[in-house]
């Protein structure tokens, strides 16, 4: 893994949205694993801002998405769906039907967690995958476990996540107690990775991703195993070599 480490968060959005660009303008028709959250939204402002310079285009860019909730409406400004509208599609050249997000209002949904990983696979891999970090190690809705599922797969959320999402809704009761989510192996597929994390509350588990053993039981420490990782990070870790 490379280690990227930047004084503000301001700098990190900065950097991050420039190897997307960068992505994008080597590979017009690249494929980009979009990730939700408070941690990306800093890096698509910026996404859009060099958008509006006139200085990318995404006319031929394919987008998927990490997860949803499931049994969210797809119009609930929660929902993922929601989030990438706002806070990038609506504002880029980006094709509708371009963009994809797991449907977690579908009435099969191991039927469409197998829709949704062939949907990918036809396009080769994802050329860069925008990762950030759940407190308790989670990647996309992968919880720590003593397996992680390969495919897109439905997932329970622990009530730490449910607890820490909660800030985005009126209370605890609204979160979704179930996600779609891609799985390890879909992730791990991706021919290059950049996992951001925010906040030196967050230090302990990338710390742990960084360095600790790889376990299943902090799902983003099987980024050990993949070639291309860059980590961008405002934390105060070192990276063991
Ligand atoms: C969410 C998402 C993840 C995200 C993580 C951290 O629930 N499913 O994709 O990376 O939790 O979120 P945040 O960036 O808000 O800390």
């Amino acid at each position: 893994m490379i280690l990227h480490k930047f004084k503000n968060q301001a700098d990190l959005d900065r950097a991050a949205a420039d190897l997307f660009i960068s992505v994008v303008r080597a590979k017009p028709n690249a494929v980009l694993g979009m990730a939700t959250g408070g941690t990306p939204v800093g890096l698509y402002k910026e996404i859009v801002k060099t958008y509006q310079q006139g200085l990318v285009s995404f006319k031929e860019v394919t987008t998927f998405n990490l997860d949803e909730y499931v049994g969210l409406p797809v119009s609930h400004p929660e929902s993922y769906r929601s989030f990438m509208q706002t806070n990038l599609f609506d504002h880029i050249d980006i094709l509708a039907e371009n963009t994809h997000v797991p449907n977690g209002n579908a009435t099969d949904i191991d039927a469409e967690g197998r829709r949704y990983d062939e949907a990918i696979y036809q396009q080769g891999s994802v050329d860069m995958q925008l990762l950030g970090i759940g407190g308790n190690g989670h990647i996309g809705f992968n919880e720590p476990d003593d397996e992680l599922s390969r495919f897109t797969h439905k997932v329970t959320l622990k009530e730490s996540t449910r607890e820490a999402n909660k800030r985005f809704f009126n209370s605890i009761d609204e979160v979704p107690t179930h996600a779609i989510t891609m799985g390890m192996g879909s992730i791990l597929h991706a021919k290059a990775i950049l996992l951001v994390v925010k906040g030196q509350e967050k230090a302990e588990i990338l710390d742990r991703t960084l360095n600790g053993p790889i376990t299943t039981q902090v799902p983003a420490s099987l980024l050990q195993t993949h070639p291309r990782v860059i980590v961008m990070t405002d934390c105060d870790v070192t990276y063991k070599v």
